[in-house]
């Protein structure tokens, strides 16, 4: 194959790619360059093609450039935000991966890829904007979001009240709090309910899912920024400062980039956070309230969460049980929720029939007690005139495979057949998590709307 006949092949590949593709030689000199980056820099392929970096990228600072650092130091780079201006002098954040391309010993070239990610930041520059808007004003949080205390949390059953008396104590000290539960069970109803039977009530409470940012944002939400830390930003407090004195939520800390945890492990340590860019550590007193809805010990095996994250944050430990497993609660939690809902459809439902109530104990609720209270929301504002919630009022998902897995793999068993069993229970509990719509359960366990009507034939799950 002839160099020409090559180069073109590559050219195709890398315009069919989303991100943007950037390849310099060892001079610097770009020989790829594919409209995806050319969109996203906003010059024209033309403009960047047969010229050197820093003519082609006149504002940016060689020291700075990833791809410079690839050509001259072998460096890689890997998830990297950079904030530049193109050549019309528009702002644009990108998180890249550069890599040296080193042939016998010597490098021959450097490769960036590129994704736009300017639209996330500027999301995330508002939404902190809002944030500190909504703190200026008189009250601490905004009236519209709702704020829950001990006496929303409804639950009698022992296994329930053992953790609402942690919790409660947990309320009358300082302590980092970590709380693990499924989904649904009620992990910010119990931060919140900490935070405003605490002495940090009068003070904010902030709340960040960890898992809603791009990793590369979190950082800055978290530290806030300093003028020039890169260009185009600003001076900005983040969450810990905005929330001195109060408390902030991490709802899904595994979700944070590992370095990030280690950092937040210092600035626990030490009371003081640093703007990034800055150099001045800026006392902060904060109550950090962490979330997770897989077990801890499942997670560090994984390698999400930190061990002495963990452990710095498990002061004050509070693991939520399922629903599945305090049925006792279903009654209690159903008539609170009739009588919630009966006021916002103008309905007069007064009791459950006893046979809707053992249909309800015989279900397993993998979305808690938020699932619950969507059924009886329904069941309740389909209502007519009746008086009682009966089970044909009921909707509840009913897709359940026949056999369960077995725990654990043992001898004798073939593999096939164990992990088909597996894939078919985690396909049936989707399933039933986005009522029975396909594209959505298909959407959240990332394979195709066509794949997963295969499986449900094939496991036969209706
Ligand atoms: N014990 C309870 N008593 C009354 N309502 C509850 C209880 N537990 C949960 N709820 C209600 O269920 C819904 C979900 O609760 P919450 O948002 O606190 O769950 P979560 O554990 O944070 O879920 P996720 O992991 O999905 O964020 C809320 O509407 C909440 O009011
Ligand atoms: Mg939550």
């Amino acid at each position: 194959m002839t160099e020409e006949q090559y180069r073109k092949i590559v050219d195709e590949l890398i315009e069919l790619l989303d991100e943007g593709v950037y390849i310099v030689d060892k001079d610097g000199v770009g020989i790829h360059y594919n409209s995806a980056m050319a969109k996203t820099e906003q010059v024209s392929v033309g403009d960047v093609l047969g010229k050197k970096f820093h003519e082609a990228f006149p504002d940016f600072r060689l020291g700075e450039s990833t791809i410079y650092k690839a050509l001259t130091r072998n460096q890689k780079t890997r998830s990297d935000q950079q904030t530049y201006k193109n050549m019309y002098g528009k702002e644009i954040t990108t998180e890249n991966y550069t890599i040296p391309v080193i042939v016998s010993g010597e490098t021959v070239a450097a490769i960036e890829v590129s994704k736009d990610i300017t639209d996330m930041r500027t999301m995330s520059d508002t939404l902190l904007e809002l944030r500190e808007g909504a703190m200026k004003k008189e009250s601490p949080r905004s009236p519209e979001i709702k704020t829950y205390t001990f006496d929303d949390i409804l639950g009698r059953s022992d296994a329930f009240s053992a953790v609402v008396a942690r919790a409660r104590k947990a309320a009358e000290n300082d302590a980092s709090v970590f709380i693990y539960g499924e989904t649904g069970t009620g992990k910010e109803l119990f931060a919140q309910s900490i935070h405003n039977q605490g002495r940090r009530s009068g003070k904010p409470f902030l709340a960040q899912n960890c898992a809603a940012i791009p990793e590369s944002l979190l950082e800055g939400i978290l530290f806030g920024t300093t003028k020039g830390s890169f260009t185009g930003a600003v001076d900005r407090a983040g969450l810990f400062e905005q929330a001195n004195g109060g408390t902030i939520l991490l709802d899904e800390i595994s979700a944070m980039p590992y370095d990030l945890q280690s950092k937040l492990l210092r600035v626990l340590q030490e009371s003081y956070i640093r703007r990034i860019g800055g150099s001045k550590d800026i006392p902060v007193d904060v109550r950090i309230i962490a979330t997770v809805n897989e077990h801890p010990e499942e997670l560090m095996a994984k390698g999400l969460l930190r061990k002495d994250l963990y452990y710095r944050l498990n002061v004050i430990n509070i693991s939520i049980p399922p629903l599945r497993e305090r049925k006792d609660d279903i009654a209690l939690l159903s008539e609170s929720f009739m009588e919630k809902y009966n006021k916002r459809y103008h309905k007069e439902i007064w009791m459950l029939s006893d046979e809707a109530l053992e249909k309800l104990q015989a279900y397993d609720f993998p979305g808690n007690v938020r699932e619950l209270e969507n059924i009886i929301e329904q069941a309740v504002s389909m209502a007519d005139n009746e008086h009682v919630l009966t089970s044909k009022l009921l909707n509840l998902p009913d897709f359940r495979v026949a056999k369960e897995p077995p725990v654990r793999f043992s001898d004798g068993m073939a593999l096939d057949e164990y992990l088909s069993n597996i894939e078919a229970q985690i396909i049936a509990d989707e399933m039933v998590k986005n009522n029975g719509n396909i594209t959505k359960a298909a959407e959240a366990l990332k394979i195709r709307r066509q794949t997963l009507q295969h499986k449900l034939k094939k496991y036969e799950i209706k």
